[in-house]
């Protein structure tokens, strides 16, 4: 099962895709990770991305396709992959049509989450992860089950990202709209588009992701 996940910034994507990782056992590609991991590394790559990140602007075309490209083509991807987060631009969309094209695989879905623009905002300040093995939580809104101990890993060191203030998430949102909105039609035109209230709790997200999904392996 090939996915993409598509969103505004805060609207559940990384959230809902860890539960469709277990659902389905298979990767999730989430480009903001693997641009943080960078930045964490102090590679040449994460030296360009952090600036960028911290203004809330998209890393550039050429790069974040390289970096797919590469990530798809490995061994964990074989059975399928969950897109977080790519494309985010119609050049990453057309790229992806043709890197997928050409190694006969194609999407099976494209899920676009939707959730008002006030509730995002809250949810990305809110936001923190555990250090340890980057499971999510929200202050408010997913707490860990146990105050200050990881649910997953029992660690006790949270962090916050850099990007989640508040003036930084209206540039992101911004560039959300400019930049990616605009690549829904593309997938709406041929039907793998499918919404989801991202409104609802986090578990009724999950099932009607869900459920949707299987409505629609019956095509
Ligand atoms: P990225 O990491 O992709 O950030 P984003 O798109 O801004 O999205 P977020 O990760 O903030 O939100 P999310 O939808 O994953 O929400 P989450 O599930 O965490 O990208 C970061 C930056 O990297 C970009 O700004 C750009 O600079 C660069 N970049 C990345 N990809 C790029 C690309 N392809 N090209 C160029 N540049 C690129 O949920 C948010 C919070 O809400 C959590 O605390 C969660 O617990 C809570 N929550 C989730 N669902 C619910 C719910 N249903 N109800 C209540 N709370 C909820
Ligand atoms: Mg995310």
């Amino acid at each position: 099962m090939n996915l993409l996940l598509l969103g505004p910034p805060g609207a559940g994507k990384g959230t809902q895709a860890q539960h469709l990782m277990a659902c389905y056992d298979i990767p999730q590609l989430s480009t903001g990770e693997m641009l943080r991991a960078a930045v964490a590394e102090g590679s040449d790559l994460g030296k360009q991305a952090k600036v960028i990140m911290e203004a809330g602007n998209l890393v550039p075309d050429d790069l974040m396709i390289n970096l797919i490209s590469d990530r798809i083509g490995q061994d964990d991807c074989a059975n399928g992959f969950i897109l977080d987060g790519f494309p985010r631009t119609t050049a990453q969309a057309a790229a992806l049509d043709t890197m997928l094209g050409e190694r006969n695989l194609s999407l099976d879905k494209v899920i676009s989450i939707t959730v008002d623009e006030e509730a995002l905002v809250e949810r990305i300040i809110g936001r923190f992860s555990c250090a340890d093995c980057g499971a999510g939580y929200h202050d408010e809104f997913q707490k860990p089950r146990t105050e200050g101990e990881c649910d997953k890993c029992g660690g006790g060191n949270f962090t916050r990202r850099e990007d989640d203030n508040r003036e930084t998430v209206k540039s992101r949102l911004k560039t959300y709209h400019e930049q990616t909105a605009p690549i829904l039609p593309h997938y709406e035109a041929d039907g793998r588009l499918i919404e989801v209230d991202g409104m609802a709790e986090i578990s009724v997200v999950t099932d009607n992701i869900l459920m949707l999904l299987e409505d629609g392996r019956g095509d």
